[in-house]
């Protein structure tokens, strides 16, 4: 690895858009205080600017921004606006507490969204441009314009709306791959050539935004950093509309280790990249994919004999970067019924994870319950663990107790306690199938019009006692929440599962419903 000669043209700003770009795509979304969690994490890694989220969208988008603003101790908070004052004053609004604050106000530019969704002519579209940045400057100094579906708009006018943007004070230009259609010359050209045409370039930083529908986001965001972008917005995992976004961790890393080819640096600590991706992953509970670049479970693994061999003669043989730069650290307890409490917190702080005190204790007790079930505890028990942990900290409906009467003889039938926000409360319920019979359950004691969109069952690890992982999607008004639960018993998994999902359902709309009046109940609480 070649040593980073840093100069400040070079310097690249890290925009993170986990929580707006990677919340909206279909089941991540998070609740209040997992986008918090989430943004705190962001802050202390050395991200430059966090898009904390779309304020007008409802009041828990404002509320989430809001108390982001407030905490933020480095980053500049930023929330995103369409072009309509009452967009842009709703932002302004919600990251007012910031100590460094930024609002992103977008509109597209190119003749086929301007046409369709817009219904718009050009010069209509033009002056919105200047009304919307003039509106946003109002309110703040840091103004970020994007013309949407910027890589698919004729030049000309994407060079005069730029212009007038800059014009308007503008300060940063995001010109987005909104539909992850561009390829990389392709990009890194349409940089240098707005650079070049338009006559005030000079006075904003340009920023790249990639979809990556047909893989390529991670290519585009670095070619056009070389045609002199300087911002690059990402999100942690690649998380995002459709096929996703820039993945963070991935334009980081390529920027430090290929150093000698693209002398560009970002104030990242990379070596909490890991944490950030089990983190954005247990709350959105969108597992990481295996072969994933930086963070996947095998990015660091080497299993053919002759790679083996290599590794243990030198592992640069094999390894463009040690484990250890983006914060894996290499593993060596080996976890059991008699590990003490220093054992598992040291376990813990080896795979990424930091929780809090509260957190830390009652996933001691959980994996001493499930040491007492299972003889060996591999690392990714723990993670199943401790991720079910951090997921379901604020829950308001959690398990007490499930009964399940299964096998040839049915109806199958399922006795389950909630405790829904302090009470107690059971119910049995029959189906067809266990699993039908649990989710009868949980629809008696709390009901909902949440439509169960996946139901996916995989072993943590290998062996009959191996935990469960169960992930279940339920979508509701356009809206779908995911969530993953683990245990030894598939079942008990599958009404974990359903219940994270509903809590972040519920979580959206305030009370849980019916908890006053329920006719199946009997309360025991
Ligand atoms: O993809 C896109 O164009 C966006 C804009 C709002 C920047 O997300
Ligand atoms: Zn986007």
């Amino acid at each position: 690895m070649t040593a980073q000669t840093q100069s400040d043209k070079d310097r690249v700003i890290i925009f993170d858009t986990t929580l707006r770009d990677g919340e909206q795509c279909p089941g991540a979304t998070m609740t209040h205080e997992e986008k918090i969690e989430v943004a705190e994490l962001l802050d202390d890694m050395g991200v430059d600017v966090i898009e904390a989220g779309f304020p007008i969208a409802s009041e828990g988008d404002f509320a989430a921004v809001n108390e982001i603003a407030r905490r933020a101790k480095n980053s500049v908070i930023c929330g995103l606006s369409r072009a309509s004052p009452k967009d842009i004053d709703r932002c302004a609004e919600a990251i007012k507490p910031a100590k460094r604050r930024r609002i992103h106000t977008f509109l597209s530019t190119s003749p086929v969204h301007m046409k369709w969704k817009l219904q718009k002519e050009p010069h209509e579209v033009y002056e919105m441009v200047i009304g919307q940045v003039t509106r946003a400057r109002s309110h703040t100094d840091d103004v970020e314009w994007s013309a949407e579906d910027g890589t698919r708009t004729e030049h000309d006018f994407l060079c005069r709306c730029v212009e007038a943007a800059i014009k308007a004070g503008a300060t940063t230009i995001n010109i987005p791959d909104t539909v992850g259609y561009t390829v990389p010359e392709e990009y890194m050209a349409l940089f240098k050539m707005v650079r070049e045409r338009v006559p005030n370039s000079d006075k904003a930083v340009f920023s790249v935004h990639c979809h990556d529908d047909l893989g390529m986001a991670v290519a585009n965001s670095l070619a056009g950093v070389a045609g002199g972008a300087r911002q690059i917005e990402c999100t942690i995992n690649g998380i995002g509309e459709r096929a996703g976004n820039t993945a963070l961790e991935e334009v980081v890393m390529a920027m430090q280790v290929r150093n000698d080819v693209m002398p560009y640096w970002t104030g990242i600590k990379h070596g909490m990249l890991t944490r950030a991706s089990k983190l954005v992953s247990a709350v959105t509970s969108f597992p990481v994919q295996y072969n994933k670049a930086i963070v996947g479970r095998n990015a660091f693994a080497h299993e053919s004999g002759i790679h083996q061999d290599g590794m243990l003669k030198n592992a640069q043989t094999y390894e463009i970067m040690t484990p250890e730069t983006v914060g894996v650290k290499q593993t060596s307890l080996v976890m059991g019924k008699h590990s003490g409490r220093h054992a598992f917190e040291h376990k813990l702080e080896e795979l990424g994870y930091q929780l809090a005190a509260n957190q830390l204790e009652d996933a001691f007790v959980r994996f001493k319950a499930l040491a007492d079930k299972k003889k060996q505890i591999y690392d990714e028990d723990i993670e199943a663990l401790v991720d079910e942990e951090i997921a379901t900290a604020h829950d308001r409906i959690k398990i007490i107790s499930l009964t399940v009467i299964a096998g040839t003889m049915g109806p199958q039938s399922a006795t389950l306690t909630l405790d829904i926000e302090g009470k107690h409360i059971t119910t049995q319920s029959t189906g067809n199938g266990p699993v039908d019979a649990i989710f009868n359950a949980i629809r008696a004691l709390v009901p909902h019009e949440g439509k169960l969109e996946l139901y996916q069952v995989h072993a943590v690890t290998e062996g009959t006692d191996a935990q469960a992982e169960v992930s279940v999607r339920l979508s509701e008004n356009g809206r779908a929440y995911t969530a993953k639960g683990a245990d030894p018993d598939t079942l008990v998994a599958s009404a974990k599962a359903y219940l994270g999902a509903l809590n972040k359902l519920t979580s959206k709309r305030g009370k849980v419903p019916g908890v006053e009046n329920r006719i199946h109940s009997t309360d025991v609480g």
